[in-house]
């Protein structure tokens, strides 16, 4: 039979979750690793009352009101310790002469931050759609307010109404996308990918929208270029994104241009480079951000959703590639992505 003593000693030591148990008066009679490792002491903190361990009122209160009364009911609060935040569970033990109480710490730093982020995006989501939603109904208003009597407002307000009917829309299927990668219903399945007839196929599907604008769309790359592992449709759609906006962000006049070629790491690079705008060094780190935009009135202007880059970023992780971007404001952008070989 083992020692249950060494087993329950290896289990506090062991596990990820603090505790502090305090005698009758509130000093420390033993602290785990990961409570010590938590809110360090010097010189430990066997005998030290709890609140030169952890220093936090609601805590202290707590702890105080188990000793006067000599018990109570378990007691949960939160601890926001510089920047980190624990649940903190207060046991009384009670015993006459040998009253005590186990403190349990669970570290819920990451919790926050994900709950933070959760809270972040409904509220984006929010204003992303009130938006185009706020200038439907003012058009439509003013329509039905007598603007419909005049053939030329008519016809504008209702292609005002339209753009941003389709906004939406396009929000809406972009918010769908990202939520079936994030829930894994869209599953990557590898597979053999050509990225020349990817490319030409998507870049096909821009003739228009670049000759429109006066822009060239060329692709250069090789015959003999080894085929990507990946998923076909979610390729494409990051071609599809990323050519949106090398086409939105570049004015008339200007090119895109689109090439591939197998890296020195044994995979296979494409890359997608516009004389257009470009981003600015400040913006870099967060385009591929949701919702992140250099200039949020441009981009709604062009009909973007701001979700664009997210989902590139997120198909490419889901594929284990890299994707990356170099820019000079005012000269323009290259997107790369990089995937490994198939077979
Ligand atoms: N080729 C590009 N040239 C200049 N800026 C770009 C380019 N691609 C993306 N950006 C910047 O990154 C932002 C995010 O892109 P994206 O997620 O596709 O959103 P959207 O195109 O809907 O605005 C854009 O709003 C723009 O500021
Ligand atoms: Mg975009």
């Amino acid at each position: 039979m083992p020692d249950t003593n060494l087993i329950l000693d290896a289990i506090a030591r062991e596990m990820h979750t603090g505790v502090l148990a305090l005698d009758k008066d509130g000093r420390a009679l033993y602290a785990n690793p990961f409570l010590l490792n938590s809110f360090p002491i010097r010189g430990g903190a066997l005998g030290l009352p709890v609140g030169a361990i952890i220093k936090n009122e609601a805590l202290g209160a707590t702890i105080d009101g188990f000793i006067k009364s000599r018990g109570g009911a378990s007691e949960e609060i939160e601890i926001n310790d510089s920047g980190r935040f624990f649940s903190a569970r207060i046991v009384p033990l009670a015993g006459e002469a040998d009253f005590s109480i186990l403190v349990f710490l669970r570290d819920i730093t990451e919790e926050k931050r994900v709950e933070t982020i959760k809270k972040d995006f409904v509220a984006n989501v929010s204003h992303e759609l009130r938006t185009p939603l706020a200038s439907i109904k003012g058009y439509s208003e003013t329509l039905l307010d007598g603007g419909m009597d005049e053939p030329e407002t008519l016809r504008e307000f209702l292609r005002v109404i339209d753009r941003h009917a389709t906004r939406m829309s396009r929000l809406i299927d972009d918010l769908l996308i990202l939520s079936r990668l994030e829930s894994h219903q869209m599953s990557i399945v590898p597979a053999p990918v050509d990225i020349k007839e990817l490319v030409a196929s998507t870049a096909a599907g821009f003739g228009k929208q670049s000759m429109d604008k006066g822009i060239t769309i060329t692709a250069a790359i090789p015959d003999d270029l080894p085929r990507a592992a990946g998923d076909r449709d979610r390729l494409e759609q990051v071609m599809v994104n990323l050519l949106d906006n090398a086409i939105k962000y570049t004015p008339p006049g200007g090119s895109v241009s689109i090439t591939a070629a197998l890296a020195a790491d044994g995979c296979v690079t494409v890359d997608v480079a516009d004389t257009g705008i470009g981003i600015p060094a400040e913006d870099m780190p967060r385009i591929f951000e949701r919702f992140y935009r250099v200039d949020k009135a441009r981009s709604r202007e062009l009909g973007g959703t701001g979700l664009g880059l997210a989902i590139v970023k997120h198909i490419i992780n889901a594929h284990n590639g890299r994707v990356w971007v170099e820019s000079v404001p005012g000269k323009g952008s290259t997107f790369s992505i990089s995937l490994k070989t198939w077979g």
